[in-house]
């Protein structure tokens, strides 16, 4: 076997992805299939753990076996399974993690087990590695999305093959995390789920410095978030404007007619509650790209890596690439395909334990709150 292309099958279940893929030799990304549950879950406006496992359950054997169809890999090929373990929803992740021990097992494969967020470090790396870039470290990485907003430093030892990573935890949100924040926002204005892209569309159409909401005033650690103010303040903002009622209605009836797009969103949207949006995401923005530019400088950093699928957000990525540069620091940002849960990330960050012979056995157990570094 060429170890550079040994072929890694990833698995996720963490929340409401299932995903499979595989990879050749940690970069290469042979297919990477994801059944994603948010029409389930869209009626109750965010994640219910015990459909996700439900759901989990149904799809996990046809999406392994579509990955492995869309690859041309048949089972007795794969050098390993990478599975996730945590953090996550515990139902959720013991499908993933049951159905990847009895593959390794029954096919006599090493089972590798994956840090759900060491995956989103990975999204980034994967492709910039097969894009022929080389970030620099150590970096600093924002993990952004409906469950996480951590600052980590990530430092790098060896090249290629025998590379190993080390994270060390910065800072984090104390309360919601910010994809959570743009998912209640979504919500209590009527505009639809998940909030963040549809909030990233509208937002472009409204004036950010509208309104101003203050940043939320914290003792300790400065690398440390918190997004349950500001989604307070806009709740507060909405019961003091009550001629913004009307139209929330119009919207409520859209979404109850199963009209979700962009487009009806805008037309349904006067341009206060265009500013009230513009000027969330500038708030959210802006905390997220000055906290984590702030834990760069004290790292020494000379890499910024931003995942998650916040990561998707169109003001996001114009802020730090342009705020990274200004510093001298380089950003990277995975596409938007890779910015939310997929399984080629885990395949991905499950080579270097790989290649270093991390393998576990079938006492594996899916941890919740499972912490990286
Ligand atoms: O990574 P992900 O797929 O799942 C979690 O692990 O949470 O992230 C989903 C979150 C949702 O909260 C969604 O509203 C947000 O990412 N999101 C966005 C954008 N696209 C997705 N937030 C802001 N702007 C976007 N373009
Ligand atoms: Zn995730």
């Amino acid at each position: 076997m060429n170890s550079r292309e040994a072929l890694i099958l990833g698995i996720e279940s963490s929340c409401d992805e299932t995903a499979a893929a595989v990879v050749a030799g940690g970069q290469r990304i042979l297919s990477s299939v994801i059944a994603s549950q948010v029409d389930i879950h869209r009626k109750y406006g965010g994640v219910v753990p015990e459909l996700a496992s439900r759901e989990h359950l149904r799809q996990i054997v046809p999406v392994v076996r579509e990955a492995l169809e869309q690859a041309h890999v048949a089972l007795p090929d794969l050098d390993a399974i990478a599975v996730t373990q945590g953090p996550g929803l515990i139902g959720a992740l013991l499908v993933g993690v049951t159905y990847g021990k009895v593959l390794a097992l029954a096919l006599g494969k090493p089972l590798i087990a994956v840090n759900h967020l060491e995956g989103h470090v990975h999204a980034v790396l994967l492709e910039a590695h097969a894009a022929g870039r080389r970030p620099e470290f150590p970096a600093v990485c924002l993990i952004v999305s409906g469950g996480h907003t951590i600052i980590f430093r990530v430092k790098s030892e060896g090249v290629n093959g025998t590379a190993r990573f080390f994270y060390a935890r910065i800072g984090g949100t104390r309360d919601d995390a910010a994809g959570e924040a743009y998912d209640k926002v979504a919500r209590m204005l009527a505009l639809g789920y998940p909030g963040g892209p549809v909030i990233d569309q509208l937002a472009a159409h409204g004036n950010p410095k509208a309104l101003r909401f203050g940043e939320p005033k914290m003792k300790g650690n400065p690398f440390d978030f918190s997004f349950s103010g500001i989604k307070t303040a806009v709740l507060y903002h909405l019961r003091k404007s009550p001629e913004l009622q009307q139209e929330i209605e119009a919207r409520q009836q859209a979404l109850a007619r199963g009209d979700r797009s962009a487009e009806t969103m805008r037309r349904l949207s006067s341009s206060a509650t265009l500013d009230l949006i513009a000027s969330f995401q500038h708030a959210v923005v802006e905390d997220l790209v000055t906290r984590t530019l702030a834990a760069a400088a004290q790292e020494a950093a000379h890499t910024v890596l931003v995942s998650g699928g916040v990561a998707a957000n169109s003001a996001l990525r114009a802020s730090f690439a342009a705020e990274a540069q200004r510093r001298g620091l380089e950003a990277f940002f995975p596409s938007r395909a890779l910015s939310t849960d997929n399984a080629a990330m885990i395949a991905a960050a499950g080579y270097p334990r790989f290649m270093a012979g991390e393998h576990e056995d079938a006492s594996l157990d899916p941890k919740a709150n499972l912490p990286l570094g």
